[in-house]
């Protein structure tokens, strides 16, 4: 029963995010992050070369494609949306990539690197771990490479510009033992409190063991919140980040309002964002 009501909770999911991502609108967020644009486009300079079979994972525009294309590589750019594939394929430097309107799940050929920016503001809940888990084994060439390579998770105590202090339900009397759900926030209203450790890694070359109970360090100052965060990096560079430093990065920062100085994060499902909660220790 419970598995029924994680599918079909799955299934909208998947149905909400082809029609967000069909929406041109969101790409151009994207496109205007500058910060995550030259994060790929130096990543791509590096590990990318002339003749090498490239994959591009939920290309969108067409951007990382047309950035892989430049170094000489044939490229493939697949997306489950056929709108913003026509949009793609509109760019005129698009010409020389095969564009295919399909699943990942639907790739048979391997390749040398498979690039991919599947992160969404909780970095893993744009289903990155299942794409990638899967093209590995399929797809990915004898010392085939992603790019990007890493992966980290922040969970981290901050404190909230005065503009979003919504007051926590414990400061209404609500006891603190209760689940405590997100709020989503501009990340230029986020200050850390330390710098940032974080509470999961993983290298996306390898077997991945899913996050579900993580415990960050505690805190020694009293928080306004706990704010979720990820990098990803390729050959130790950052490629793309959420972490609140100037300039911002286009994605909203995920926050869970409480003082609590001890949290422990509770994920039951990385795809679903509505399954991740704080609780206290
Ligand atoms: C965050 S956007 C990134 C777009 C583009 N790569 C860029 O960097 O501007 C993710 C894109 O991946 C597509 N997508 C997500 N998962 C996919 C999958 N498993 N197979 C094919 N496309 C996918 C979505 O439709 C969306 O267009």
């Amino acid at each position: 029963m419970q598995n029924l009501f994680k599918w079909i909770l799955r299934f909208k999911a998947v149905k909400s995010r082809k029609t967000y991502f069909s929406n041109i609108r969101h790409h151009e967020i994207m496109l205007s992050d500058q910060k995550r644009c030259d994060g790929y486009r130096i990543a791509i300079s590096t590990g990318v070369h002339n003749g090498q079979h490239v994959l591009d994972v939920g290309t969108g525009t067409g951007l990382l494609a047309r950035f892989a294309a430049q170094q000489g590589a044939y490229v493939t750019a697949i997306d489950n949306s056929c709108k913003i594939l026509r949009v793609a394929k509109s760019h005129p430097e698009s010409i020389g990539i095969t564009f295919k309107r399909m699943n990942s799940r639907m790739v048979k050929d391997y390749f040398d690197v498979i690039i991919f920016e599947l992160f969404g503001s909780f970095g893993l809940n744009e289903g990155v771990l299942d794409t990638i888990s899967d093209l590995r084994y399929r797809c990915l060439s004898q010392n085939g490479e992603f790019l990007p390579d890493s992966f980290e998770l922040f969970c981290e105590p901050v404190h909230i510009s005065q503009f979003y202090n919504i007051l926590p339900l414990e400061s209404f009397g609500f006891p603190i033992n209760m689940p405590i759900q997100w709020h989503k926030i501009p990340p230029e209203c986020v200050t850390l409190l330390r710098d940032p450790v974080p509470v999961w890694t993983c290298k996306f070359q390898d077997a991945i063991e899913i996050p579900l109970n993580l415990f960050p360090f505690e805190t020694s100052d009293v928080p306004d919140a706990w704010a979720i965060f990820f990098r990803a990096s390729y050959r130790g560079v950052t490629v793309c980040e959420s972490l609140p430093f100037h300039p911002y990065s286009h994605w909203n920062i995920p926050i869970f309002k409480t003082t609590l100085r001890q949290v422990h994060l509770k994920i039951v499902d990385t795809f679903l964002p509505e399954t991740w909660v704080i609780l206290s220790i």
